[in-house]
């Protein structure tokens, strides 16, 4: 049996001692356009045969435009959907509290019905801002992370880069943290990729550039940063 799980980019399973935690909750964040829905897709699409079927709950694209974006990388989420390796759910946010809380036709009977093993929930952007203050939101947040203990799902909560995270501790609920950036490196600029944090894990200390490429995400753990700025 295995115990940790491929991010479905080999150089970044390096990076956290060969996958992450099977049954943990990693968020991915970064800030508008920096390629966090590709690399949660580049997970998704990871030897289903090995790590199971995986939920692909989209609170904020269109599933036909998304598919179609992914389909530049050769990332065929319409076979994967159709071979029952991939279950992709396009909802509203006030769907997804539904959706998230109902016994039946909701999430758990997807799970049990597909033997869902991963999920990612791109974004909890839209989520956390269907409650007022940050304690709403810390609380709805936790009692969503709670049930997806309960069902021991891997699971990738993308998030956008934002401060009203940090403020009611979204980093303290997970237990990893991946940070992507496209940050100014003198007139250029260079989209790095960071492990926060991964507990259990004796990660990679600082950033690692990648690029989006013509078939998704490639890192380049070789490379040097020079001259960057935030
Ligand atoms: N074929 C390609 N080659 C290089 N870069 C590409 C290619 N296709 C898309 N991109 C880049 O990928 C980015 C979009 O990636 P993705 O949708 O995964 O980002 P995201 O972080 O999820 O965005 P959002 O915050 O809007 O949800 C685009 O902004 C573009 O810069
Ligand atoms: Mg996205």
């Amino acid at each position: 049996m295995f115990d940790r799980v491929s991010t479905g980019i080999s150089e970044l399973d390096e990076m956290v001692e060969g996958g992450i935690k099977k049954g943990s909750i990693t968020l991915l964040e970064g800030a508008a356009g920096c390629g966090k829905s590709t690399l949660a897709v580049h997970f998704c699409l990871s030897d289903p045969k090995t790590f199971g079927t995986c939920l692909y709950i989209s609170v904020e694209e269109d599933k036909k435009s998304f598919f179609e974006n992914m389909q530049r990388y050769g990332l065929n989420l319409q076979e994967h959907e159709s071979s029952g390796d991939l279950i992709f759910h396009q909802l509203n946010s006030a769907k997804l509290k539904d959706f998230m809380n109902k016994g039946t036709l909701g999430i758990e009977d997807i799970l049990v019905q597909n033997k869902v093993s991963r999920i990612v929930l791109d974004s909890i952007s839209a989520f956390t801002l269907l409650y007022e203050t940050e304690a709403q939101q810390r609380i709805a947040v936790q009692n969503l992370f709670e049930k997806l203990r309960v069902w021991n799902l891997t699971v990738f909560i993308v998030a956008e880069d934002s401060q009203d995270y940090r403020s009611f501790g979204l980093l303290y609920l997970v237990d990893g943290v991946l940070r992507m950036s496209y940050k100014k490196a003198g007139r250029q600029r260079v989209r790095t990729i960071e492990v926060l944090k991964m507990r259990g894990t004796k990660h990679r200390a600082g950033e690692v550039v990648y690029r989006i490429e013509d078939n998704g995400i490639v890192l380049y753990p070789r490379e040097m940063i020079l001259d960057s700025q935030t």
